[in-house]
């Protein structure tokens, strides 16, 4: 058996760990990202010690030293990580105590299992601002992208069949819609994730007189009015990891957003659609086909939502049951919320890269567009606007399409007799229902496809997101 030196086990073991348990329960090889966060709680935690009197002044500096050049190494990769210290929190006070005799301090009413709480919320904090500006320049693509095809008409489909016309950007501002949406909710999710659980110790608090504003403060746990946040149950404070499943539940919901917008990428690149052209850098080949230029970033970005949504169920799987308070079994969240975190990140940065370097087939996306067909429900308005109500307009125009369909001919092609041997309201300008741009701009309404709306929308989002 492996002898250790771990730290936790001093005193009440004979022995250290069995070497394959020591190996089973490591979280070092994915924990230590934490490091940074591991330090600057701890530093925190000190200067709250020797404000309380535990600590020196002097012992105060040596550990802040001390944590800072192990910062230094660990950021050079000069630190060695061992496992049988079992997690970075370990790792980094046990170096700490080695080289800084006060060391031995710095753990006083203060337990992994609040420590561990707090470090992964400061490094949620830092990774949900960096997603967010992420979400906010996929928007900006979006946008972009719409801008710059302003002019463009595209069918809008429901059932992926061909339905009324849209502004190309139009459909992708729904998107920017979607993305919005989801910004809002990262920024509920900090909220909740911007409490600080030190001082909540192993379960139950501590004897110690800790001033945990202080530490909150010292952390930026505080809110929009600058009132420290902190936790107010101990127990709760180290075995809630609700703010993980926010966090999780939020991307994985980004993650189906992107699964959509992939999809309609890798529809339109088709050559069935061809309405976008990928540079080459945003696409890949094939190794038997040499004529193929596939939408892999799209469909990485599609499938990878797969892994984002089992993160969740596994987070959630793993809390349902899970008795009071702080189990190990807790330690199996963060590989999830790292994978959730990293993979969504990427794929949000990815998609956006992708789309600055998509240009639009406009050739194509008009010939698509000028199909009558997409304006059958502009002839029932115009039915409606002569008096007839709609449910008749719908089936008299419903005829007409039947009509054309058998004589083989598109809807705008049929005379004025056809026409009116269908329903005599029809009158001359029944042609004039067919001008796309004129039917474009009929779409006044809020929220609409229509010339104006959609280039007030384009103007919003580019002010929102500058
Ligand atoms: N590595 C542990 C985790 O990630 C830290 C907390 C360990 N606490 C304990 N009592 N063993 O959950």
């Amino acid at each position: 058996m492996k002898k250790s030196s771990v730290v936790s086990r001093s005193g009440r073991f004979a022995s250290g760990p069995a070497a394959e348990v020591a190996d089973f329960s490591q979280s070092i090889s994915f924990d230590w990202r934490l490091w940074q966060h591991d330090i600057l709680g701890s530093l925190a935690h000190a200067a709250m010690l020797q404000k309380i009197g535990v600590l020196t002044k002097t012992e105060l500096s040596a550990i802040r030293r001390g944590l800072e050049q192990i910062g230094e190494e660990i950021a050079t990769g000069r630190f060695e990580w061992k496992p049988e210290l079992e997690d970075v929190h370990m790792n980094i006070e046990a170096e700490l105590t080695k080289r800084v005799p006060a060391g031995a301090k710095l753990h006083t009413a203060r337990s992994r299992n609040d420590q561990v709480a707090l470090d992964v919320r400061l490094w949620l904090r830092d990774e949900i601002a960096a997603l967010v500006s992420e979400v906010h320049a996929l928007q900006r693509s979006l946008v972009e992208l719409g801008a710059s095809n302003a002019e463009v008409i595209i069918p809008g489909y429901t059932h992926l069949q061909r339905a009324q016309p849209v502004y190309f950007a139009h459909h992708l501002l729904a998107y920017v819609e979607m993305l919005e949406r989801d910004g809002g909710r990262l920024e509920d999710c900090y909220a909740r994730v911007n409490v600080c659980p030190l001082g909540s110790g192993a379960l139950a608090g501590s004897t110690m007189p800790l001033d945990r504003e202080f530490v909150a403060k010292q952390l930026g746990f505080i809110d929009e009015a600058g009132r420290p946040q902190i936790t107010q149950n101990s127990m709760d404070g180290v075995s809630d990891r609700d703010f993980m499943v926010e966090f999780c539940a939020t991307s994985a919901l980004i993650a189906v957003h992107l699964s959509r917008l992939a999809e309609d990428v890798i529809l339109w690149f088709s050559s069935e659609f061809n309405f976008i052209k990928i540079a080459d850098a945003y696409t890949t080949g094939s190794s038997l086909m040499p004529q193929k230029k596939n939408p892999d970033v799209a469909e990485l970005t599609r499938g990878k939502s797969g892994r984002v949504i089992g993160n969740l169920v596994a987070l959630l799987t793993l809390l349902k049951g899970l008795p009071m308070t702080y189990n190990r079994d807790l330690q199996e969240d963060k590989e999830r919320l790292f994978d959730t975190a990293d993979t969504v990140r990427a794929c949000v940065r990815l998609m956006a890269a992708m789309l600055a370097n998509t240009s639009v087939n406009a050739t194509v996306c008009a010939a698509a567009a000028s199909d009558p067909l997409l304006l059958a429900t502009d002839l029932a308005d115009y039915l409606v606007k002569k008096g007839m109500p709609f449910r008749k307009a719908h089936h008299v125009v419903g005829a007409v399409v039947a009509l054309a369909e058998k004589s083989g001919q598109p809807l705008n092609r049929l005379s004025l007799a056809d026409f009116q041997g269908i329903d005599r309201t029809f009158t001359t300008d029944v042609t004039s229902v067919f001008d796309l741009k004129k039917a474009m701009s009929r779409r006044k309404l809020t929220g609409a496809p229509g010339t104006l709306e959609v280039r007030k929308q384009l103007a919003r989002w580019k002010k929102a997101l500058a």
